[in-house]
């Protein structure tokens, strides 16, 4: 049985960011409610490759990652549990803007990816288009 166990956690895609991300990811949004995710307060950061195309709204170069802290919706200064995270990580050089340049995933608590390249995120984050709001398929103003 542990052997099974073992077996699937290998199997199991791991996260697109580090355990460790806060160490050298930089805030870019601080805590507010989400307009869309839950309602929950999120926290946006972005790793040292996406940090200067999330604030100067410019091409996020290849290797970008783009992460989303969700924290309880009572939660208003995002100081307690983090609820799940989603990430976005550019795969493509820029110029091709769209948001399946992008890989997608939602991981819970435990790390475990619970959702990957599911069209609800390419849909959504596709309709939040350009500036003001959209900035290559992200959908927050920094
Ligand atoms: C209903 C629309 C909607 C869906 C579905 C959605 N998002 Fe988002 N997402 C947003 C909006 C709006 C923001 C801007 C911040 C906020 O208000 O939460 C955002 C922000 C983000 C961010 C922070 C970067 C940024 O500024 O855009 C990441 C990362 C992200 N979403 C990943 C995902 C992933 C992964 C999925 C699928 C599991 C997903 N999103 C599904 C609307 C959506």
């Amino acid at each position: 049985m542990a052997c099974l166990a073992a077996c699937a956690a290998d199997d199991a895609p791991a996260p697109d960011f580090p355990r460790d991300y806060t160490a050298t990811f930089a805030e870019v949004r601080d805590c507010r409610r989400s307009g869309d995710h839950d309602l929950h307060f999120i926290r946006i950061l972005a790793d040292p490759v996406g940090l200067a195309a999330y604030r100067d709204r410019t091409a996020f170069p290849a290797g970008a990652i783009v992460v989303k802290e969700e924290y309880d919706f009572t939660d208003g200064a995002c100081a307690g549990a983090i609820l799940q995270w989603t990430s976005m990580v550019k795969l493509a050089e820029p110029g091709d803007d769209t948001v399946r340049t992008w890989h997608w995933q939602r991981v819970d608590a435990a790390r475990t990816v619970v959702e990957e390249d599911t069209p609800r995120c390419l849909g959504c984050h596709a309709q939040c288009g350009g500036p003001p709001d959209g900035h290559d398929g992200t959908c927050a103003t920094p």
